[in-house]
């Protein structure tokens, strides 16, 4: 880092400016957003069309820099994620000055009398050492693999229940490990990207099939669901993602999957099979209703092959034989799981109220991994040592 870390002064300074604007982040954005595209016109096709949804993003991200100024460790680890990351948004070197005057502009705007001279060089020098990082990184990483992968549908199998089996053959190689996930951007909605879980290990085709739900109102998934045929083109970002067979050292494994959240689960169990696990694994499936287990069937197929492997099922909204309640309550019922290392993945809910049943229960927040519930970049986990000053909370 050429301009050396902020001084105490600095970081104070930054953080009380951030204090005053934090009420206006709405307005402060559109703000941003509008010199941005007024001064920098060219910038403006590297963004969708519709910036309702993304806006909050970059300021979160801005948030998230000021916190950890003074955690350089944990500044660079943040930075260089979001670096590459940047890449196949199409973001240059060239930018990040643009985006800094373009910001500072917008500070000085909302800071009102809180902002001085020293104020925007101390704001400059944060941003400053924050691009740096993100351009180092994403410079980086251009040796090692291309921004994104171009690759074509080759199927889509309606599962019914608004899910359908999305199959992509990338045009170049891609390489990913069984329960990782995947940036999406499709041609419905240019330059917007959403993340899926492919449902299995890598194959030698290097084809990819990712289980999407259609969400009430949403753009990508209908797009995905009712409307890709072979053919259509897709982009891939590169795989994102801890929740390996890797994380789970050699302790017996709970996997919990609610909905499309089975992909990764599957994917993990594959692996497994292919590898010839020695540990005992419960797996329990959840839905709403019967009819929405999806993937079940395939799940017991399995476990009258593996001996190892158990399987059971939650259905919460209706009454049928075997097992009735949410995924929680279920867990609930048939713990301890403190020996376990556990795997959860579905709706930000079910996760959430999974994990905390799961704490309670008895086991360390160390052996509980699930995908970001959010934007990932923004919410993957840093360092250990950060780690260690989380509670067992989730
Ligand atoms: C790490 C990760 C892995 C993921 N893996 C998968 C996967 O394998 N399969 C899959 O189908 N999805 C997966 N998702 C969710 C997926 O990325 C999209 O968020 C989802 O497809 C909705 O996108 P959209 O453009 O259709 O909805 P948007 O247009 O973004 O949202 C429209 C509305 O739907 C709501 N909404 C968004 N997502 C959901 C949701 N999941 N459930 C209910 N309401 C929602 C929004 O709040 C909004 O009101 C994953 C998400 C993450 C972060
Ligand atoms: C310190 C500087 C920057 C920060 C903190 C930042 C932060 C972020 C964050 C958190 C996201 C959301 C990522 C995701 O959803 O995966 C994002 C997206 C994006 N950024 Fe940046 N960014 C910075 C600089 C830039 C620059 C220089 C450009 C180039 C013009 C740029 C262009 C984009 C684009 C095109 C997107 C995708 C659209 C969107 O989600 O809004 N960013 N940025």
């Amino acid at each position: 880092m050429t301009s050396g870390p902020l001084t105490d002064r600095e970081i104070s300074l930054v953080r009380t400016s951030l204090a005053v604007v934090a009420p206006q982040a709405a307005e402060m954005t559109v703000y941003f957003y509008a010199i941005l595209f007024a001064r920098y016109p060219d910038v403006r096709g590297l963004f969708p069309q519709n910036m309702d949804v993304q806006r909050d993003r970059l300021l979160r991200g801005l948030l998230r820099i000021i916190d950890l100024v003074d955690d350089i460790d944990n500044l660079v680890r943040f930075c260089s994620r979001l670096g590459r990351d940047h890449r196949k948004f199409g973001a240059l070197e060239a930018h990040y000055p643009a985006v800094g005057e373009c910001l500072v502009a917008a500070l000085t705007r909302y800071a009102g009398t809180a902002w001085n001279s020293e104020v925007a060089a101390a704001w400059t020098r944060a941003y400053t050492i924050a691009a740096e990082v993100m351009i180092a990184a994403a410079a980086d990483d251009t040796r090692l693999r291309p921004a994104s992968w171009d690759a074509q549908i080759i199927r889509n199998d309606y599962r019914g229940h608004g899910i359908a089996e999305i199959t992509v053959q990338p045009d170049l190689p891609y390489h990913y490990v069984a329960g990782q996930y995947v940036s999406m951007e499709t041609p419905w909605y240019p330059r917007t990207w959403r993340h899926y879980s492919p449902a299995h290990p890598p194959r030698p085709d290097h084809t990819l099939t990712f289980h999407v739900r259609a969400v009430h109102h949403g753009q990508v998934s209908n797009a995905l669901v009712h409307h890709a045929v072979p053919g259509h083109r897709v982009r891939l970002g590169p795989p994102l993602g801890e929740m390996t067979l890797a994380a789970a050292g050699d302790r017996d494994l709970l996997l919990v999957a609610g909905g499309t959240g089975l992909a990764p689960i599957r994917a993990l169990l594959e692996q497994a099979s292919a590898s010839g696990m020695d540990r005992y694994v419960d797996l329990f499936v959840g839905a709403r209703t019967a009819d929405e287990l999806y993937g079940l069937d395939d799940m017991l197929r399995m476990s009258q092959r593996h001996h190892w492997l158990s399987v059971r099922a939650a259905v919460s909204h209706e009454h049928i034989p075997g097992q009735r309640g949410t995924l929680p309550q279920v867990l609930r019922e048939f713990g301890p799981w403190d020996r376990h290392e556990a795997f959860l993945c579905g709706p930000p809910d079910m996760v959430t109220t999974g994990v905390n049943t799961l704490l309670h229960q008895g086991i360390r927040r160390r052996h509980i991994h699930h995908d970001p519930l959010d934007t990932p970049v923004l919410t993957t986990p840093l360092s250990e040592h950060r780690r260690g000053q989380e509670t067992d909370q989730l």
